[in-house]
């Protein structure tokens, strides 16, 4: 039997994720020391109650309510508490005493990311954050490092399982949102309070996350562009069913070029969008994730999975441990941080896109010349143009539905405010961005 050099791994926190990488780690200790070349002993458990129960039963010795003490003795340490102190103070002290930190901390990441990488580069040890975007998903390392010689142009993520469970519900299922969303939370997929998921903090963390990954660029997350779901009606859904879309809550971070100075910049949002029953992208069902990238040299990529769980989630960090633990064995510094492209981070106004628009009018002579006409003082192309009226026609209004060609956020939002203004428009029932096209 090989006798390997023992690694000590800290575990920050056992909740349903930390609980299954501890297990995982003692179950399969023999195998990873193959693996690695080096034994990783987990050498305790930070918690703040040592006797709550976990997901899975594990040796008691190994709790502790002494974080510090436990950091500052480890050569990797692994952070699973989530929220922003003390994960923040534990890892800059794991950083400082020189341990390598993996993290699934998406949250502390998109506000405190650049801060903790300068640390890290400065002490020569690794952050690593697999586990923060798509769960299980490999997604950070293929940008980081398998496409780093490539030039992305866009990502289009499905980053978020609960919003994807729900539109899916309200796609396949028929349900209204609320119906979907009490289905999402007995079901398990939303928190008691799921302000995060549906109105798109959670996506727009990850969505900084990889735009900064994948563009070389600090992407902080109050330059993402956000909204959520909660305006998504079922009347959505099915007009956009019967135009050969299905409505997705999508992570867009992409190369514009602003169309005033000709200067290239990134731009990342994340809001519900049209996708064409044809694209990959509509297949992912569920709370499911997926992550579509369009790359200059190596063409259109897709990564797929489960993006979220404790025990999917626990083998993304595991890789990250094993990484860390060869860089341990083999020495080298490591991969850094890349932001040398520092391109400018321009705003929502900048972005072109392809717009549906849903309108409720007055039925009566002139009013679609009146509506074309707006669209076209503000220089948007209309490509499409869809009527329909009551089946008794009572009520003397009728349903437009105008598509768009490729516009800027800029003039489509000037284009719907006159609209919302002019007489014969009685509601701007809703407007939605077509992506992926
Ligand atoms: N709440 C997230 C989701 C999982 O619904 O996908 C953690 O990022």
């Amino acid at each position: 039997m090989i006798e390997y050099r023992t690694l000590r791994v800290a575990l920050l926190g056992a909740g349903s994720v930390g609980s299954r990488v501890a297990s995982l780690l003692l179950e399969h200790g023999d195998e990873l020391a193959a693996r690695v070349g080096a034994r990783l002993h987990l050498s305790g458990i930070a918690v703040r109650d040592t006797a709550a129960v976990r997901d899975v039963a594990l040796p008691q010795e190994l709790f502790t309510t002494d974080a510090r003490e436990l950091i500052v003795g480890a050569d990797i340490v692994v952070e699973l508490i989530g929220g922003i102190e003390p994960a923040r103070e534990y890892i800059a002290l794991a950083l400082a005493s020189g341990a390598d930190v993996i993290t699934g901390n998406k949250a502390l990441l998109a506000t405190h990311g650049p801060e903790l990488f300068d640390l890290a580069e400065q002490v020569g040890a690794q952050l690593y954050y697999e586990a923060a975007v798509g769960g299980a998903i490999p997604i950070i390392r293929p940008l980081r490092d398998s496409l780093a010689g490539d030039r992305v142009d866009r990502i289009l993520g499905i980053v978020n399982g609960t919003t994807n469970f729900i539109l899916d519900r309200m796609d396949v299922a028929g349900e209204d949102f609320d119906d979907a969303l009490a289905t999402a939370t007995a079901l398990g997929y939303a928190e008691a309070d799921p302000t995060g998921d549906i109105e798109g903090f959670d996506a727009a963390q990850k969505a900084g996350i990889l735009a900064s990954l994948a563009f070389h660029t600090t992407v902080p997350v109050t330059a993402v562009h956000r909204e959520g779901i909660t305006g998504i009606t079922a009347a959505d859904v099915e007009s956009a069913r019967k135009a050969g879309y299905v409505v997705k809550l999508l992570a867009i971070c992409e190369r514009i070029v602003d169309a005033d100075t000709g200067v290239e910049g990134v731009s990342a949002r994340v809001h519900p969008a049209l996708v064409s029953r044809q694209h990959p992208l509509a297949a992912v069902h569920g709370a499911n994730n997926a992550v579509f990238i369009e790359a200059q040299a190596a063409g259109s990529l897709m990564f797929y999975g489960a993006g979220a769980g404790g025990v999917e989630t626990a083998s993304a960090v595991l890789g990250d441990v094993v990484s860390a633990a060869r860089r341990h064995v083999v020495g080298g510094p490591g991969v850094a941080e890349s932001t040398s492209a520092n391109l400018p981070v321009l705003g929502m106004d900048r972005i072109t896109t392809r717009y549906r628009v849903t309108l409720q009018v007055l039925d009566r002579p002139g009013v679609l010349a009146q509506i074309a006409g707006v669209f076209s003082g503000h220089g948007v192309s209309v490509e499409q143009v869809e009527q329909s009226v009551p089946e008794d026609g009572s009520d003397g209004t009728a349903t437009l539905v105008i598509g768009t060609h490729r516009a800027s956020e800029a003039d489509l939002s000037a284009t719907v405010a006159t609209l919302a203004a002019s007489e014969p428009v009685q509601s701007v029932q809703s407007v939605l961005r077509i992506e992926g096209e």
